[in-house]
């Protein structure tokens, strides 16, 4: 052997020996999510639920040391992606959780696919996420826009209800949400006689109040979430068109809100992949320990965070911490069976929840369940090629 070979060998040794021996220790998760603004509490609750799971792990998953940034997205779609992009090439996170908002998540699906980092989204619902958007590195533990939408749509249709206007934010939640609903409801015979919406984060709702009023429906679809949710619900009280209407929506409109909704929320009817009191051993477990830790009644926003730390962890368990294998860590949340406060859960192809949809009753400070309105229902993933 030449010395030139002698030499490249050795060095070669001591590169993969440093290699080994500075082998990352630790995981970086940087959360994107809206600490600020109406879905404040949202942020905040898929971040405890994040947390709570990593503490129930000893603080690590896969045998990693789990460490964390934040940024505060603001549900402002027009900072999304520089935000984004400071977790990714600035923080240099292993994996990106976020966010709340399916505008801002959009952004973030796309500098995820351009950097080729891990994303979990831990509840915006943009179907595009697991539709043309879809890839090998982007899951999620929540839901898709279509899905509680559709299992209203069905349910009313089921309840004999003939008419309904809907109403919504502007903008890819709003719109999709009321898509889901429209194709569960008029499938089951039902018609949608006018949509009616207003830009996000809006909160003046009189006048459509007064046109829905006018238009004499069967029933009103919202979407609706977070401190609007709030807003809206009382508003729809004050007006008292309930003696005449059904208000009916995504869940989203009472979950986390009863509190600040009280009497005004009794009786609403919505459809949910969580309600407050199911009867899993699961559940019982993850809403005793949340109260303890964050002296706060959990939701599905919680649990869909837990859920994203749960899907992160099957991951490393499998590749025992090496982020770098990253096949490996993909095929393994891939086929995750998530053992979830809301019941089992499966992905799909395009890596969104198989799950069940229950449809509520707010009765008291709970969404009460009251039945299965739709059993392990899978988003379509329209568009999605993967
Ligand atoms: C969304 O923007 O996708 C969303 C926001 C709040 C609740 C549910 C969905």
């Amino acid at each position: 052997m030449t010395p030139f070979f002698t030499r490249t060998l050795v060095a070669t040794a001591l590169l993969s020996l440093a290699g080994g021996a500075f082998a990352q220790d630790k995981i970086k998760v940087g959360f994107m999510l809206p600490y600020t603004g109406t879905f404040a509490a949202l942020g905040v609750a898929i971040e405890n639920g994040f947390k709570q799971y990593v503490d129930e792990q000893g603080g690590k998953l896969g045998g990693k040391t789990i460490e964390f940034v934040k940024v505060d997205d603001e549900s402002d779609p027009s900072k999304a992606s520089d935000n984004a992009n400071k977790l990714v090439k600035r923080d240099n996170v292993d994996v990106m959780v976020g966010t709340v908002h399916s505008g801002v998540a959009m952004a973030m699906a796309k500098v995820a696919k351009d950097n080729n980092t891990l994303l979990i989204v831990p509840n915006a619902g943009a179907d595009a996420i697991t539709g043309p958007l879809c890839a090998p590195n982007i899951f999620r533990s929540s839901f898709s826009n279509w899905q509680p939408g559709f299992a209203m749509g069905k349910v009313a249709a089921d309840k004999k209800i003939k008419t309904a206007v809907t109403l919504s934010w502007k903008y890819a939640a709003g719109d999709e949400s009321v898509k889901g609903f429209k194709e569960g409801f008029e499938a089951g015979g039902g018609k949608v006689v006018k949509e009616l919406n207003l830009p996000f984060p809006g909160v003046e709702f009189q006048a459509l109040l007064t046109e829905v009023a006018a238009l004499k429906p069967d029933a009103v679809y919202v979407f609706f979430a977070g401190g609007g949710a709030v807003k809206f619900v009382k508003d729809w009280a004050a007006a008292g068109l309930g003696a005449n209407i059904k208000l009916i929506g995504a869940g989203f409109l009472t979950d986390g809100t009863l509190e600040a909704q009280g009497d005004a929320a009794k009786g609403l009817l919505t459809t949910l992949h969580y309600a407050d009191d199911l009867t899993n051993a699961k559940d019982k477990a993850f809403r005793l320990q949340y109260a303890k830790t964050y002296k706060l009644q959990p939701d599905v926003y919680a649990v869909q965070g837990y859920d994203a730390a749960q899907l992160l962890g099957a991951g490393l368990v499998a590749v025992k911490g090496d982020v770098a294998n990253r096949d490996g860590l993909v095929k393994a949340m891939e086929a995750a069976k998530i053992d979830s406060p809301r019941g089992p859960f499966t992905l799909s192809k395009a890596h969104n929840p198989v799950q069940d949809f229950y449809l509520r009753e707010v009765t008291g400070k709970v969404n009460k369940n009251v039945a299965i309105a739709v059993k392990g229902l899978t988003d379509p993933a329209r568009g999605c090629k993967l």
